[in-house]
């Protein structure tokens, strides 16, 4: 387990008028990564952004772009958001037909590739993928929108999911989406978790400095 946490404020949740300022005051504010919520109005209720917006962001941060596709079918896309300049492109196991390919595919496209689980999904489908991905999220809350409440059954998937992926000579990240908060980061920490995605968290909070430092300090961090 990385003993550096990874702290991805979700942009989700920012202010899309002022999106530019918004990343970097996250930034600025000691954010480690960035995550990016794709949605396509299909495999998820809502509707958010394209590889455009990607691209726009490439420009404006040189934080890692965590990119998450909750995108149906999602190798339909995989060359625009790699050529938007994703660092980690995240798919979702349920999403997608062949699923080692597609990550094999992002792997030799030169990006890190990641598999993303919701709720209901056991850790038993990856079994086969584990060897070709360099991080897992769990989803912690059923992909769509921001703001939901950690679902406290995930807590037991992120020690199970923990135990499998000590068990690689790698790393492989493991990393929560959904309802984390300053209030219950150390418990996902705890069970394992190395990376944690915050929208609301953050964005929602007047200091975002002040939010993150928070959480560096309930993970058991100094923040600088
Ligand atoms: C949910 C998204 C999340 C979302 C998290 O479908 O994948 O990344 O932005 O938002 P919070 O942290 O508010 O639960
Ligand atoms: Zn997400």
């Amino acid at each position: 387990m990385r003993e550096k946490k990874i702290i991805a404020p979700s942009i989700l949740s920012a202010d899309f008028a002022r999106l530019g300022e918004e990343v970097k005051a996250v930034q600025a504010a000691g954010a480690d990564w960035l995550h990016v919520d794709v949605m396509d109005g299909m495999y998820v209720p809502n509707i958010s952004i394209g590889p455009l917006v990607v691209e726009a962001l490439r420009r404006v941060t040189d934080m890692p772009l965590d990119v998450h596709l909750m995108i149906q079918d999602p190798d339909r896309y995989l060359d625009d958001f790699i050529r938007a300049g994703s660092d980690y492109i995240v798919v979702h196991a349920e999403a997608a037909m062949h699923l080692q390919r597609t990550v094999s595919y992002i792997r030799q496209k030169g990006c890190k590739a990641g598999v993303s689980l919701n709720p209901a999904t056991p850790l038993s489908h990856l079994e086969y993928v584990f060897p070709d991905v360099d991080l897992v999220l769990v989803m912690s809350v059923n992909p769509g929108f921001g703001g939901q409440s950690f679902i406290p059954q995930m807590m037991d998937k992120v020690s199970d999911l923990r135990a499998i992926l000590d068990s690689f000579d790698r790393e492989i990240l493991l990393e929560v989406d959904g309802g984390v908060k300053v209030d219950n980061i150390a418990d996902i920490a705890r069970a394992g978790a190395d990376a944690f995605v915050a929208g609301s968290a953050v964005f929602g909070s007047k200091n975002y400095a002040e939010t993150i430092a928070a959480m560096r300090r309930n993970l058991g961090e100094t923040p600088p």
